[in-house]
């Protein structure tokens, strides 16, 4: 990195700014991670001063920063802060930010710019920008953060990224989905390509299917408005679920390059199946939760889903036959965040099973959050019996191993990573438009008078029965691995 750094924040008065940016930015600051002369300057229309910025962010820091730190550290730090009340379409404000920069700059800087901002801002931001020649620059970096999302469907994340694209390199281009910035998300390459045990059975040979859960405990909150014109599918499928698909199921890449990693996440997400409309309604449920619609932002009589669940099938041949079940939700019992990986039953039973019982087959958990880890449940001799077995689990919990503040916020590492031009956790513009490839169909269906019914479900549940009936139809059930039930395989509709 060179010796001095700015970092503009569009929509710094933000909530993201205040929950994610900031805390982020702070202990990369305490951890000495940023360089020694930088700036953050925030712009946004309220009309704060510096003062005023600097107050408000201690706020922010006495709020939501998760770690301990000292007072003279947020001082320190808070001397980097400044800000520039302005409007996101006016040229004019756009020509005293790069006059404040140059003042703060005082010599040749990098520059990053991060889009915090409604996504109805990122182009005209980019454009002018660009039209004041504030993203180019032949010996200094000029690299903009996009927030997510990128488009609503791909007609509108194509005209974006062309749009973004007729400014800005590729190169130059950092798209945000905090998933991957997770400490155990990272860890999904780690554990399948820096172990050899395990690539040799993670296929169709010894895998029958995969479940990604992705479930919330909270609502919607203050964020009603906007959720009602987008629904799971938009929120969470498109971009974090999808991003998980591709990485327990991408090929080993050549390198730990940013290009050889994104390459093979996109040949998963090319070889993804087409879910034709037909087809939506065997492999889709929606869901709402009950009150949803009584939420003040929500249309009285809202047909936005805040559940879905899906089976999805790759057709590779690493994967053929082996469906992956993704669901997500708001207002489920409980926040938890896993893949599972079931492996196949073992071919023939050995051992007595009592009356009705199936044989159980091993099942690998990977816990995304908020227990980061890994169990792998297998088969154990009851002690004193003839040949009773049971499941047993075998535990990694990253708190044991590293401690309990050894997990950063993902936003920590996206902002650094970004700084110093590493985009092997961003998302390309093509990633971005095969997803919304594969969710636009079943988006359209959804809407159809032919499409599935949008069903409901309580607060606190597991979601629609009709989630139980997409796997019970494949002879399959939705299991947990981690958190409370810690092992034990469950159909949470039911049980
Ligand atoms: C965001 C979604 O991308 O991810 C939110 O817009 C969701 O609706 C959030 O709550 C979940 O993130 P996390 O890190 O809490 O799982």
């Amino acid at each position: 990195m060179t010796e001095t750094t700015s970092i503009i924040i569009f929509g710094a008065s933000g909530d993201l700014t205040h929950r994610k940016l900031l805390p982020a930015l702070f202990n990369l600051f305490r951890k000495k991670r940023i360089p020694g002369k930088f700036q953050i300057l925030g712009f946004a229309t309220r009309a704060w001063d510096d003062d005023q910025f600097r107050l408000e962010m201690e706020a922010a820091a006495t709020k939501f920063c998760s770690y301990d730190y000292s007072y003279d550290e947020w001082l320190e730090f808070s001397q980097h802060l400044y800000y520039l009340s302005g409007n996101f379409t006016n040229r004019d404000d756009f020509q005293a930010l790069a006059a404040r920069l140059e003042n703060l700059e005082d010599g040749p800087a990098d520059r990053m710019f991060y889009l915090a901002t409604a996504p109805r801002f990122f182009l005209p931001i980019v454009q002018t920008l660009g039209q004041l020649g504030l993203v180019h620059d032949r010996e200094r970096k000029r690299r903009v953060v996009v927030e997510k999302p990128i488009g609503t469907d791909l007609a509108s994340a194509q005209a974006l990224n062309q749009g973004l694209n007729q400014v800005l390199q590729e190169e130059q281009i950092f798209r945000i989905d905090h998933y991957l910035g997770k400490e155990s998300v990272q860890n999904l390459l780690v554990f399948r390509f820096a172990n050899a045990i395990f690539e040799p059975i993670w296929n169709r040979n010894y895998i029958d299917h995969v479940q990604i859960t992705v479930a919330e405990e909270v609502g919607v909150g203050h964020r009603a408005g906007y959720y009602d014109s987008v629904g799971v599918l938009r929120d969470m499928f498109q971009n974090h679920i999808l991003q998980l698909v591709a990485l327990v199921a991408m090929e080993p890449p050549a390198n730990f390059d940013a290009d050889a990693i994104r390459d093979e996440k996109l040949k998963v997400l090319r070889s993804i199946r087409p879910i034709t409309p037909d087809k939506v309604a065997s492999v889709s449920v929606r869901g709402q939760y009950r009150g949803y619609c009584e939420y003040p932002g929500v249309a009285p009589r809202s047909q936005t889903e805040t559940f879905a669940a899906l089976r999805l099938n790759i057709d590779n041949w690493r994967w053929q036959d082996v469906p992956f079940y993704l669901r997500s939700g708001k207002k489920l019992a409980e926040k938890c965040t896993e893949i599972a990986i079931q492996f196949k039953c073992p071919p023939i039973r050995m051992f007595p099973l009592p009356k009705d019982f199936e044989m159980t087959a091993n099942i690998l958990g990977m816990c995304i959050q908020p227990d980061e880890g890994i169990h792998l449940k297998f088969e154990a001799k009851v002690p004193d019996t003839a040949a009773e077995t049971r499941s047993v689990d075998m535990e990694f919990h990253y708190r044991d191993s590293f401690g309990e503040t050894s997990i950063p916020e993902a936003y920590e590492r996206l902002c650094l990573d970004a700084l110093q031009g590493d985009a092997t956790l961003f998302t390309r513009a093509g990633a971005a438009e095969l997803s919304w490839k594969y969710i636009d169909p079943i988006l359209a269906a959804w809407k159809s008078p032919d499409g599935p019914p949008l069903t409901s479900y309580e607060p606190g549940s597991w979601g629609p029965e009709e989630a139980h009936d997409l796997l019970a139809k494949d002879h399959r059930w939705w299991i947990r691995t981690c958190g409370e039930n810690n092992g034990q395989i469950i159909d949470p509709v039911y049980n």
